[in-house]
């Protein structure tokens, strides 16, 4: 497995590889929901590149970017189990060098709502860097997880309307046992909050229980339900909404049109924000 930390040694290596190139874009302190993206890549014949870097601009000024995990020799460690061919782990300065024009590119539709709302600015940097890296990697395909469903929709939003010539492939949430979404903000939480965090996928759940099960058509009465089990369990909630799966736009009412919605959640266990969503199937024959 080789290591890149400049633009020039990625450029050299990434010539040398043959075939097709999946890239997986990741801010490191790897967990098993990444992972499950470096082998579904593997898996679908690509040679993997990895790269790890912790994106300064898709923080907030109060944000964790100081605090966010860089556990870099277990990460490297893990990429080499999983049969990656290369990492590229870039300094800060390299991706933006002092003094270059800052460029945007965005989404505003699904940019400035949820997430962007709760996060000003954090999709445009998103953007910024995945188009970056596109450009730099210049892989066939990219793989990005359904973990993060807003940052999916966005990116394959940007491939789209831009004609990158990347193809963007999701994969689903990889989970703890008892349901908590893989994260590496996990690692902040206590014993007693990582307990109280399950109430996040509880919440999902019973979204998709009245959906699907007892046929709930009010998208406020499942935001209700949602709400109350998180809030329940001590949680702060910056959203837990119903939203159509593709424009991520606000439902007058959730119908079987074999449609599929999603629910959607953030909320804070102390001072962890954790985001997580589950895609809604409303039954057709009613
Ligand atoms: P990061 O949070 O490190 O996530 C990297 C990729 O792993 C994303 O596509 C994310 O959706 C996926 N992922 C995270 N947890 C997962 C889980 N439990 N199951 C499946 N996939 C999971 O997302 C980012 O980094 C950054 O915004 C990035 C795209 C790298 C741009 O800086």
């Amino acid at each position: 497995m080789w290591t890149a930390t400049t633009v020039e040694e990625l450029r050299r290596l990434r010539a040398s590889t043959p075939g097709s190139v999946a890239l997986v874009p990741t801010m490191g302190a790897l967990h098993a929901g990444h992972v499950s993206l470096f082998e579904a890549a593997r898996a679908d014949g690509h040679a993997v590149m990895v790269s790890i870097f912790v994106n300064p601009t898709q923080f907030g000024p109060n944000e964790d970017f100081d605090r966010y995990p860089r556990p870099l020799e277990q990460d490297l460690a893990a990429c080499r189990h999983a049969g990656v061919t290369g990492v590229f782990r870039p300094t800060v300065d390299e991706i933006y060098p002092p003094g270059q024009l800052e460029c945007l590119v965005t989404v505003p539709v699904l940019a400035d709502i949820l997430e962007g709302a709760h996060r000003p600015g954090h999709f445009a940097g998103v953007c910024r860097v995945v188009a970056k890296l596109f450009n730099l990697v210049q892989p066939d395909v990219a793989y990005f997880g359904q973990k993060d469903y807003q940052q999916l929709r966005i990116i394959e939003a940007m491939t789209q309307d831009l004609a990158m010539p990347v193809r963007i492939v999701g994969r689903p949430t990889v989970r703890e046992p008892q349901g908590l979404a893989m994260s590496s903000r996990n690692a902040y939480l206590t014993a007693e909050q990582r307990r109280q965090a399950l109430a996040i996928y509880r919440s999902l759940g019973k979204a998709k229980n009245l959906v699907e099960a007892d046929r709930e058509r009010d998208p406020s009465v499942v935001e209700s339900a949602m709400q109350w089990v998180l809030r329940e369990n001590g949680l702060q909630v910056d959203y837990a909404v119903v939203r159509d799966a593709r424009a991520l736009a606000p439902l007058q009412r959730i119908e079987p049109r074999g449609l599929d919605v999603v629910a959607l959640v953030a909320a804070r266990v102390g001072n962890v924000r954790l985001i997580d969503n589950m895609v809604l199937k409303p039954p057709m024959n009613t």
